[in-house]
């Protein structure tokens, strides 16, 4: 079984591979009319299914691009190589590896590593979250008024009813603030940190939220789907995560949008 050190080096070295390749020129492929993938995704995810595959062989692995890799569900992980990516293939350095592992069904370890800032986000079920080894809460914030949000919509905004737009201007109007920075899974490790107070997002895949997930509720955030269920990882996931007081008040904003 691996541990939280073992997660660490393999984000570290993902994330390298993401440093080196961010000043160059990308080759660009549509996987969607808006969705596009790079060559620095694929770079990222070989070397994690190549390390995975060695060290820890006969596991399960949901990865973004690649889709899954067939092992035993008991021993699943959870990647998504490059979260970001719009960002990256734009040059704005705002993206993150992202890595979880979960144990019979369950998320018990997850990393989300920023490499332009060395930031590393760490979380394991039932201990704590880290940011760069040194322990991280969520805010204690509990009124919308007094908080900041992120949020994020998702590539089929053009044709699905449910576009999240309807939501980003309730709480755009309700709170401090409402940003769309473009990686899922350091949104979520910002509400573990505190830096936001809540984060929402209507349609998001597993390997998005597995690790940040993790990570925001370890540092006290309640992470659930967007009408409150336990279960976010299950498609198709929707997430909320807020400390449990603005938790409840977001949640009564969004069921009252549908
Ligand atoms: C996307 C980002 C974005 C979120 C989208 C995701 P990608 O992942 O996490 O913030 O709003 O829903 O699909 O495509 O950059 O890996
Ligand atoms: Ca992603
Ligand atoms: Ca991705």
């Amino acid at each position: 079984m691996p541990n939280l050190t073992d997660l660490e080096k393999l984000a570290r070295q993902a994330g390298e591979v993401l440093r080196a390749g961010y000043e160059g020129k990308h080759t660009i492929r549509y996987k969607g009319v808006i969705d596009l993938v790079t060559e620095v995704d694929s770079q990222s995810e070989a070397l994690l299914l190549e390390a995975i595959g060695r060290d820890f062989p006969g596991h399960k692995i949901l990865s973004e691009e690649i889709g899954v890799v067939v092992g035993r569900e008991s021993d699943a992980w959870l990647i998504d190589p490059l979260d970001g990516t719009v960002n990256y293939a734009h040059g704005i350095p705002i993206f993150s590896v992202s890595i979880a592992y979960a144990h019979d069904g369950a998320v018990t370890l997850g990393v989300v590593y920023d490499p332009l800032r060395d930031e590393l986000f760490s979380a394991e079920r039932g201990r704590g979250a880290w940011r760069n080894g040194q322990p991280i809460h969520a805010s204690t914030v509990e009124e919308l008024q007094r908080s900041l949000l992120v949020t994020g919509f998702s590539y089929d905004i053009r044709t699905s009813p449910r576009d999240n737009l309807d939501n980003y201007a309730h709480f755009s109007r309700l709170s401090q603030g409402v940003r769309r920075l473009g990686s899922a899974a350091l949104d979520l490790c910002y509400v573990g940190c505190g830096r936001f107070d809540g984060y929402w997002e209507l349609s998001i895949s597993p390997w998005d939220v597995a690790a940040g997930g993790l990570v925001a509720s370890e540092a006290g955030a309640r992470v659930t789907a967007v009408d409150g269920s336990p279960d976010y990882l299950t498609p198709p996931c929707t997430l909320l995560a807020a400390p449990p007081a603005l938790h409840a008040r977001m949640l009564a904003v969004l069921s009252e949008a549908g």
